[in-house]
C-alpha cells in the first residue's frame, strides 16, 4: 500500500510563530510517518506580492527551513521542495490557466480579501491575482490527495479540483484524482492582542525563535478578560488569550480544565495564570530555539536538506509532467 500523498506549503517571507506552529506544524510532524510528505517552500507565490522586494522573499528560504527542522520535521521522512527551483509547476499552471475563467478566480474570497488588505486596488498584479491558479498546479503536480491548510486556503483545494476534473474530462485522461483539504485539528490561534489572527505583519505574534525575555513580554502583554479587574471578579476563559494558549500547549490539560473552572467562580489572577502560561511556552520553545541556534551554525547542512528535498520534488513532479503532456499531446519527441 502506498502512503497517501500530502502536499502542504508556506510562503518564505518570515521567520515562523507559535500560530504556525499551532495551526500546521504540529500536524505535519504527525504526518510524516503515515503519509508521503512533501512541504513546498513557496518562494514563487511569495514573490507575487513582493515582485519589488526579492530579498525579503530570498532571504527568508532557509529560515523557514531552519523552522521546520527545528521544530522536528525530519528531512528523511518529509521532503522540503523550493518552489522556484521545480519549473514544470510553472508550466503546470499555465496549462491550467487555460482550463479556468476569469471571472471564476474573482470569485476566490480569500484573494478578494488580501487585495483589500494588501491595498492593491485596481493595480492587483496578474501573478498575484491568479496565485490560486498556480496552488492548483503545486497541488496537482504532486498529486497530492491531502492537503492540510488552514480555513483561509480551502477555496484553493476546491478549485483545484474543478480545474483537474476540468483536465481529465479535457483531454480525456485520468492524470489528475482529486484533493481532500484538511483542516487542523489545533485550530487557529489568536494573536496576543486577542485578534483573530498571529501575524507577523499586525505584530501579535511569538516568533518560534523568540528569546526567552521576548516570550515573557508577550506573556505580560497578553490579552485577558477586559472585566477581570479584581482578582476576586469571576473571569472570562472565552476570547481569553491565556487560555487558548493554555489550551493548546500546556502538556497538563487537565490542570488547564481546573484553572477555567477556578477563573470562571474568582479568585484566580491573571498573573498566576501568565505565570503558568510562561513556564509552559518557556519549556516548548526553549529546546527549538537551541536547535534552531545549532542549525545557525550548520547552515551547510540545512542548504542540503533543502536541495536534496527539492530534487526529490523534481523526479515526482516530472512523472506527473510526463503524463500530462503526453495526454494533451505536447510530447513530441518524447
Ligand atoms: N498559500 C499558502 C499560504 O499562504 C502557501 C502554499 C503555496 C500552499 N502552495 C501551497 C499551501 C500548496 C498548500 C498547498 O499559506
Amino acid at each position: 500500500m502506498e502512503k497517501p500523498i500530502i502536499l502542504t506549503g508556506d510562503r518564505p517571507t518570515g521567520p515562523l510563530h507559535l500560530g504556525h506552529y499551532a495551526g500546521s506544524l504540529l500536524n505535519r510532524i504527525e504526518f510524516q510517518d503515515s503519509h508521503c510528505q512533501y512541504i513546498l517552500v513557496a518562494d514563487m507565490q511569495a514573490l507575487t506580492d513582493n515582485s519589488a522586494n526579492p530579498n525579503k522573499v530570498t532571504e527568508n528560504v532557509l529560515e523557514v527551513v531552519k523552522d521546520y527542522l527545528a521544530v522536528g520535521i525530519d528531512p528523511k521522512k518529509t521532503k522540503i521542495v523550493l518552489q522556484s527551483q521545480v519549473p514544470d509547476i510553472a508550466l503546470l499552471s499555465m496549462i491550467f490557466s487555460n482550463l479556468v475563467s476569469v471571472a471564476r478566480v474573482e470569485r476566490n474570497p480569500t484573494v478578494k480579501q488580501e487585495v483589500r488588505q494588501k491595498g492593491f486596488n485596481h493595480e492587483v498584479p496578474m501573478g498575484f491575482f491568479s496565485y490560486p491558479v498556480s496552488q492548483a498546479a503545486d497541488i496537482a503536480a504532486f498529486r497530492a490527495t491531502v492537503v492540510p491548510v488552514g480555513e483561509d486556503q480551502k477555496p484553493m483545494v476546491e478549485l483545484t479540483n474543478e480545474i483537474v476534473h476540468r483536465f481529465n474530462t479535457t483531454y480525456g485522461s485520468d492524470v489528475f484524482c482529486k484533493a481532500d483539504a484538511i483542516i487542523p485539528k489545533y485550530g487557529r490561534l489568536p494573536g496576543v492582542d486577542g485578534k483573530a489572527k498571529m501575524s507577523k505583519s499586525l505584530g501579535n505574534g511569538i516568533q518560534l525563535n523568540a528569546s526567552a525575555d521576548e516570550i515573557s513580554k508577550a506573556v505580560k502583554k497578553m490579552y485577558t478578560d477586559p472585566n477581570h479587574l479584581k482578582v476576586e471578579d469571576p473571569g472570562t476563559v472565552e476570547g481569553n488569550v491565556v487560555f487558548s494558549y493554555l489550551s493548546a500547549f500546556d502538556p497538563n490539560q487537565s490542570e488547564v480544565e481546573q484553572l477555567k473552572e477556578h477563573y470562571r467562580r474568582g479568585g484566580l489572577s491573571d498573573s498566576k495564570i501568565k505565570k503558568r502560561l510562561n513556564e509552559v511556552l518557556q519549556e516548548l520553545l526553549e529546546p527549538i530555539r537551541e536547535r534552531r541556534c545549532q542549525l545557525d551554525q550548520d547552515i551547510s547542512y540545512v542548504r542540503q536538506v533543502i536541495q536534496e528535498g527539492t530534487e526529490e520534488g523534481l523526479d515526482a513532479v516530472s512523472r506527473t509532467m510526463k503524463d500530462v503532456r503526453s495526454a494533451i499531446g505536447i510530447n513530441y519527441w518524447m
